[in-house]
């Protein structure tokens, strides 16, 4: 189902068919560095991965991470979209372009269309990210889409501090 469309790409839910180009994404060097290794050694675990993570979550919540694809060729180039995890009170927007797509521009077009489909369509207040301290690409891309780094966080079950950026109304006053 195709979600959104900018100038040069189109945003769609991915489908068990996506296998290769989540497999390849999910190795991508960048990836593993910046996200993390998600263990994801043959097309079964990535059908597995699709399956259980953005297909669980569209089904569930009606949005999602997001095939990226560009308009000329229908080529998938990466993945943008919103999550709702587990230690975020907040829905996030997440991203990644496989190494050949990055710094031409793709990145920034997917997550400023993502941030308007999230206000305008799903009618969300504020968005969140959370990214490495050392992600400067992510934390660039964040801020150039309007969002402000609020402060350091660690999620559940993980001992690395991350930065959370947030968008839209203030954070609740704990
Ligand atoms: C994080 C990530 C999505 C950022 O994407 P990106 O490819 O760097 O983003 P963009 O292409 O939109 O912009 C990057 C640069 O390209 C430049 N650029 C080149 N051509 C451009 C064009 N035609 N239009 C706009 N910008 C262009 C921008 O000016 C920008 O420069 P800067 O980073 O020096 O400010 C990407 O690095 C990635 O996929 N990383 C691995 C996964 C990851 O870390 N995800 C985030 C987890 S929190």
């Amino acid at each position: 189902m195709k979600v959104m469309e900018t100038e040069r790409l189109i945003l769609r839910w991915l489908t068990p068919e996506d296998v290769e180009f989540i497999f390849g994404l999910l190795n991508d060097p960048t990836w593993i560095r910046f996200i993390g290794d998600r263990n994801i050694r043959t097309l079964l675990d990535a059908k597995n991965y699709i399956i259980t993570a953005p297909m669980k979550m569209y089904t569930e919540l009606g949005f999602g991470l997001f095939l990226t694809e560009l308009k000329d060729g229908h080529i998938p180039i990466g993945i943008c979209g919103l999550i709702k995890r587990e230690g975020l009170e907040d829905v996030d927007i997440g991203f990644a372009f496989l190494s050949r797509y990055q710094s031409k521009g793709y990145a920034y077009e997917a997550a400023f269309a993502t941030m308007q489909y999230a206000s305008e369509e799903l009618g969300l207040r504020r968005i969140v990210a959370i990214t490495s301290k050392d992600n400067d690409a992510s934390s660039r891309l964040l801020e150039r889409i309007g969002m402000s780094f609020e402060r350091y966080i660690t999620m559940p079950n993980d001992k690395e501090e991350l930065k959370l950026y947030g968008y839209g109304d203030s954070p609740p006053v704990e």
